[in-house]
């Protein structure tokens, strides 16, 4: 029986190409695992009314971890006409399956590093080392969202909130609510999480990143709880900007900052934003990290105009690997592949067409396994 069991979901689109890129490189360093293959996406949904069917589900719960591609996700309406016929009309709705995964296994940290490889022409500077530690799971990608308003809701509100009244006559149909939910057993966890790895990795700052002067309650909650916590890390300094000032200082300053921590929507804006400045989608992993299973994804979609042809820089999902190498202890295999992916890059040989290239996704794959051979 092999060591390690890893669920294996390309979803869809260039997930399908970026996943092959993986698996090159997987066999390269030799990793003892056997790689269970699992049913996700766009396709599913079409077929069965299910992007994320059952046995994948069963799957995941008999899996050390998973690597994930992309998927396609389309809005509820659009969803909802792209069904097989048979299916229309009977009361499906679409889920993104990768939200569904996260709040189910709750896999409540999400992290994502961007760190600027040397002589990559895409970086905005050369010296950025950003990880951003996302909230996963709560916050207003809850799913707790009402549109007509029920008039229950609607009294409650009345009676408990006085910023309400204004809103009390708006007609039921006129209105949406979605809620911003945070508990403080999840703030915690990310930001415990957000100070063990900047322990652990010699970052000095940990900068929490919310709006606590105008969403007094939910993101009053969050920084109160990163000054708790950060009295248990005393080689570690909390700095506490807010969401749109962060966005200015990160494209001001960016290599001031070390790892940054923040609620689910704020930082899913924040690390596209960190993703960009080391050189874009193609440099951006992730994984999402719960106490069972891990899911381990580049954070790009399936950018359906480029499925199957090879084209996108597969780099973001062999870092996504690296992470989660790191994640299972495999630390020499991750700080192997993790140093020949950024030979590949410095040499500057083998380039994708967004770092102005025509080599392909396959072409940096092999570049990559070849070069991490001579480091193990
Ligand atoms: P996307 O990330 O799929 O692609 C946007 C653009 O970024 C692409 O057209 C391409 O120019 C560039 N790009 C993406 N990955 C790249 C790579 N590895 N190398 C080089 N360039 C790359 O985002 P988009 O177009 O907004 O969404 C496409 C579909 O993917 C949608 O259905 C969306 O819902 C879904 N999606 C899925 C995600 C997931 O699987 N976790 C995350 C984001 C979007
Ligand atoms: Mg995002």
């Amino acid at each position: 029986m092999a060591k390690y069991r890893i669920a294996w979901l390309p979803g869809d689109g260039i997930g399908n190409d970026v996943m092959e890129a993986a698996r090159i490189v997987l066999d390269a360093i030799e990793l003892d695992a056997e790689y269970p293959h699992g049913e996700i996406g766009w396709e599913f949904w079409v077929a069965e009314g299910d992007p994320l069917p059952e046995r994948t589900i069963e799957l995941l719960r008999n899996c050390d971890c998973a690597l994930f591609g992309a998927i396609t996700s389309k809005p509820k309406d659009e969803a909802a006409n792209e069904l097989s016929p048979e299916l229309q009309g009977k009361g499906f709705i679409y889920r993104s399956p990768i939200v569904r995964l996260r709040q189910l296994f709750d896999l409540a940290v999400n992290l994502r590093p961007c760190k600027a490889f040397k002589g990559n022409p895409l970086n905005y500077r050369d010296d950025i080392d950003l990880v951003v530690f996302r909230e996963n799971t709560e916050d207003l990608y809850s799913g707790v969202e009402f549109r007509p308003v029920p008039d229950e809701l609607n009294d409650v509100l009345s009676r408990n909130n006085k910023n309400f009244e204004r809103f009390a006559d708006v007609p039921a149909g006129d209105m949406a609510i979605s809620l911003r939910i945070i508990t403080k057993s999840a703030s915690e966890r990310i930001i415990r999480a957000a100070f063990e790895y900047a322990k652990k990795h010699d970052y000095k700052t940990v900068t929490v990143v919310e709006k606590p002067n105008v969403i007094r309650e939910t993101s009053g909650m969050m920084v109160e709880t990163a000054r708790e916590i950060a009295r248990e890390f005393p080689g570690i300094e909390l700095w506490e900007t807010n969401i749109d000032a962060m966005c200015m200082w990160l494209v001001k300053n960016p290599q001031n900052y070390g790892v940054l921590v923040s609620s689910n929507m704020f930082g899913d804006i924040i690390s596209d934003l960190c993703a960009q400045l080391v050189g874009g989608l193609g440099f951006a992993a992730s994984g999402n990290i719960g106490k069972d299973l891990a899911v381990f994804e580049p954070t790009h979609g399936s950018a359906p105009k480029y499925a199957g042809k090879y084209k996108v820089n597969p780099t973001a999902m062999l870092i996504t690997v690296k992470l989660m190498l790191d994640w299972l202890g495999e630390e020499k295999r991750a700080a192997a592949l993790y140093e020949a992916i950024a030979r590949v890059i410095a040499e500057g040989r083998i380039r994708t067409y967004d770092m102005g290239g025509s080599d392909s996704t396959l072409d940096m794959a092999h570049a990559v396994s070849d070069n991490v051979k001579s480091l193990l």
